[in-house]
């Protein structure tokens, strides 16, 4: 639960504008000049057409509606053209306002798609002691929700706010123009309508923040069901649970009441001091039209926009908000930008041409975290061909040494040489295509079966894929899928037995040709009719390739050329299964355990 939660919490650290931030960002925006442009000179004709309505409407009253001693014609006509400049000016903000949502969606589409496929390439490039420090929940959350607040900044926020200026702006200079006496009595509002508006800024910051932590329980709480239904429903946990998720649902919901109750304020709060304006236009208007200083046409126009200009000042709180998550966010995917990865290739790096798959560790110490060695002065050697087995209990080094072959770690002292050349001196790309590994868990990636075998390389041909399931005998099992090669894996592989994942895995390994092959329990979680096949399977994948087995069941690695006995991250004894026996060492005890075990399990049936 703690890593969950955390992951939803720190939505709450809010963050205010950081133009540093802000102009990282904009460099994704400026990839789209075109589309930049065109957004904002649509944004300014749709505001500016906004504004002319108000501005006709003062026209026509000012030049024709008010002077009945015109003659009829020549108002009428009048009129019919400012009825037509109308029409046409509402076409240009309809067509305008349109088009400027379209270029406007388009431009944070595309910034967005940019942004996720930064972060998502970035990640592939991190070492795993980066995935090891950050859970899984928060980066998805950079990838995703961060990603969209940052959209929803650049198509609500800036483009709006850019809009909204313009409106204020031409709204403003359209009523000095006319009277800069009325134009200061309508806004004379705007100072406690500023007031009002920071304290409900403040006051809507706190609820909000409150009510993300809520959310962030409720749904920790929910995704850990959901993770553990099996667990739920062994233990009969279900009312229990529910009267727990319903506790928080309803602590939520009373939160978001409470909080309606003030936001709610707001908005009339708004309203009334847009009424007060207009109520002053009237007052202040009325007086100066009577003495002849301003004429009726202007004071309608300037009732018009008052109304307009008030849109915005009602937005700004929202907005704010709006830019605050987003520089939130922004920091936090601009930190993973950040991030370098631990394990770099050196700047020279030294061709891996045919390897043959000698395998050394030389005096190698390690530790994941500094000063915390996990292992302690390794040596051992597989010469091409060779199987080496690593044997010990739980923790005492065994996924690490195999981490350190495939340089998913770097070693702190010592080395690690690939056919003598140190895996730090070779590019890692070229060092992984030598190896393939089987792990306990087998992690299958949606698509077909097929698909998973040739892992991602679209030309494998077919015969290859099927030959590599043959060898290991999986062919079986496949076959008789609905679908057979092309049956759809859904969910990590949730609906093979871990067995027949295994299976796949190993044609995986097999399909990939590698030199030098590891297994860390591969064998691990099967049942005895499948060992049988995973044997022979384990066999034929190994054959003349060199071997870095990891098995808790000893009769799998007899035949091993080197057995390493592992205790705390230390080598406690090497040698072939025989000598060790002989030797009577740690060995020879887990080796006698688990044959005692093999003949008492018998009798207990
Ligand atoms: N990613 C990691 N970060 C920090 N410590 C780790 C990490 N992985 C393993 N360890 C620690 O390293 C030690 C060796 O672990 P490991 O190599 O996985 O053992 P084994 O595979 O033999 O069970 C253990 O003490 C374990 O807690
Ligand atoms: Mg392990």
């Amino acid at each position: 639960m703690g890593l969950t939660h955390t992951a939803f919490m720190e939505e709450d650290v809010k963050k205010g504008f950081d133009p540093r931030l802000a102009r990282r960002f904009f460099a994704y925006v400026l990839r789209y000049k075109g589309l930049l442009w065109s957004a904002t000179i649509l944004l300014f004709f749709f505001r500016i057409s906004a504004i002319a309505a108000p501005w006709i409407t003062k026209v026509a009253v000012d030049r024709y509606m008010n002077h009945p001693e015109l003659p009829l014609d020549e108002r009428l006509a009048g009129i019919h053209w400012l009825v037509l400049a109308f029409l046409g000016v509402m076409f240009v903000k309809i067509v305008t306002n349109y088009a400027e949502t379209l270029t406007t969606q388009m431009l944070g589409q595309r910034v967005m798609h940019d942004m996720r496929m930064s972060v998502f390439r970035h990640l592939q490039t991190l070492s795993l002691s980066f995935f090891s420090r950050n859970p899984v929940g928060r980066l998805m959350t950079r990838v995703t929700s961060d990603v969209s607040a940052l959209n929803e900044m650049l198509t609500s926020g800036v483009v709006a706010l850019a809009g909204d200026l313009v409106t204020l702006l031409a709204a403003i200079g359209i009523m000095l123009h006319y009277d800069w006496r009325l134009t200061l009595v309508s806004f004379a509002v705007v100072p406690p309508m500023m007031l009002g508006t920071r304290i409900f800024r403040r006051v809507s910051r706190q609820i909000y923040r409150i009510t993300r932590a809520k959310i962030a329980r409720l749904a920790a709480y929910l995704s850990e069901n959901l993770a553990g239904m099996k667990v739920v429903q062994l233990f009969r946990r279900e009312r229990e649970n529910s009267r727990r998720f319903g506790e928080y649902g309803r602590d939520l919901y009373n939160t978001h009441l409470r909080a309606t109750l003030y936001s709610a304020i707001f908005f009339p709060f708004v309203d009334v001091m847009r009424a007060t304006a207009v109520a002053l236009i009237f007052w202040y208007g009325g007086y100066r039209t009577h003495q002849g200083h301003v004429t009726l046409g202007t004071l309608i126009a300037f009732i018009s926009l008052v109304e307009l200009s008030f849109q915005p000042l009602r937005e700004l709180a929202e907005k704010y908000n709006i830019l605050q998550s987003a520089m939130a966010a922004a920091e936090k995917i601009f930190g993973i930008l950040d991030e370098k990865p631990e394990v770099l290739d050196a700047a020279q790096t030294e061709a891996l041409p045919d390897v043959k798959g000698d395998v050394s560790f030389e005096s190698v110490s390690f530790a994941y975290d500094a000063g915390n060695d996990v292992l302690h002065d390794i040596s051992f050697r597989a010469k091409p061909g060779e199987m080496v087995a690593l044997v010990g209990p739980t923790g005492s080094g065994k996924t690490s040494i195999v981490n350190l072959l495939c340089r998913f770690w770097d070693v702190r002292q010592g080395s690690v040489l690939v056919d003598g050349h140190d895996v730090r001196k070779v590019a890692q790309r070229d060092l992984r295509k030598r190896i393939a590994i089987v792990l306990q868990d087998v992690f299958l990636f949606t698509g077909t079966v097929a698909e998973n075998i040739a892992m991602g390389d679209r030309t494998m041909p077919r015969e290859r894929i099927e030959a590599a399931a043959r060898a290991v005998h999986a062919d079986g099992f496949i076959r008789s899928l609905p679908g057979g090669y092309d049956a759809r894996v859904s969910e990590r592989g949730s609906t093979f037995s871990a067995g027949q994942r295994q299976l796949i895995a190993f044609a995986r390994a097999m399909a990939a040709d590698p030199r030098i092959i590891i297994l860390d329990e591969a064998t691990s979680n099967i049942d005895t009719e499948t060992e049988i096949l995973i044997q022979d399977a384990m066999r034929t994948l190994l054959a003349g390739r060199t071997s870095v087995v990891i098995a808790h069941r000893l009769s799998t690695i007899h035949r091993a050329d080197r057995i390493v006995v592992l205790h705390h991250g230390k080598i406690v004894e090497q040698g072939k299964h025989a000598d060790l026996v002989a030797a009577k060492g740690m060995y020879a005890r887990l080796h006698e355990l688990q044959f005692e075990e093999a003949e008492a399990a018998p009798a207990a049936k």
